[in-house]
């Protein structure tokens, strides 16, 4: 009977968040009044109870606390994921659908690549040919060029550069008159920096074809963001 009072008033300050002191207790033997923050000293039935409040106690708090970083380190996973996710880019596209050839012309002239394979992130605007950095990382960057002389023995000229604003990065060319066909390809990696303006540009005097089988093309993606 003692041990049992003495045990509800152990956990009604735990349960009720009350100072125990505000409550009587008239049951019959009793000597001591229990120390509600250690009650094991006055009353050494009470200890069992306590003790495991206590552990519960503390181990309701390790779980609180590891569900905390956990959410925590959720979010963060989550938000990096996002990020990745909203600034994804990559294009490639080819220069024309139907026999279309350009060239050869006085000047150095931007091609503009009209047929989209694909275009994650809308960078590559196919009105103008330009690709414009949305986000500054290391870019891998690749071109594929082709060309026809026409007829056996004819001259043949395919030449092209892949520039940065406007300033050359990486070139094809061939200048052979011995067959009538030639194709070449070039692939980059290259740190660039958002705005930068990407574009192919065919030289002067020199001349590619492109058909529905997509001889010419240009790709691009971002490898990794620096920033
Ligand atoms: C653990 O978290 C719950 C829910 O947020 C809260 O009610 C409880 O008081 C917390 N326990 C501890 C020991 O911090
Ligand atoms: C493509 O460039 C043209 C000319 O600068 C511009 O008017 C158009 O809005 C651009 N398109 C996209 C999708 O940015």
């Amino acid at each position: 009977m003692q041990g049992k009072g003495v045990v509800l008033l152990c956990v009604l300050p735990l349960v009720l968040g009350q100072d125990p002191k505000t409550f009587s207790w008239d049951g019959p033997g009793q000597t001591l009044a229990p120390d509600p923050i250690n009650p094991c000293l006055t009353d050494q039935n009470s200890c069992g109870c306590c003790l495991m409040q206590k552990k519960k106690w503390e181990l309701e708090q390790y779980i609180n606390s590891s569900m905390n970083s956990l959410e925590d380190l959720l979010d963060k996973a989550q938000n990096t994921l996002k990020n990745i996710r909203d600034n994804r880019v990559a294009f490639s596209v080819g220069l024309a659908d139907k026999r279309r050839c350009i060239g050869p012309l006085k000047t150095a002239t931007n091609l503009v690549y009209q047929s989209i394979f694909i275009n994650i992130g809308e960078a590559y605007n196919s009105s103008t040919g330009v690709f414009t950095v949305p986000r500054s990382g290391v870019y891998n960057l690749a071109f594929t060029v082709f060309t026809d002389a026409g007829s056996p023995g004819a001259a043949l000229a395919v030449c092209v550069s892949i520039r940065r604003n406007g300033v050359a990065l990486a070139a094809l060319r061939e200048i052979y008159d011995q067959d009538q066909e030639d194709q070449a390809t070039a692939v980059l990696l290259v740190q660039l920096s958002a705005g930068d303006r990407i574009t192919i540009s065919l030289q002067a005097g020199c001349w590619i074809c492109d058909d529905q089988n997509h001889y010419n093309t240009f790709s691009g993606f971002l490898l990794y963001a620096t920033e």
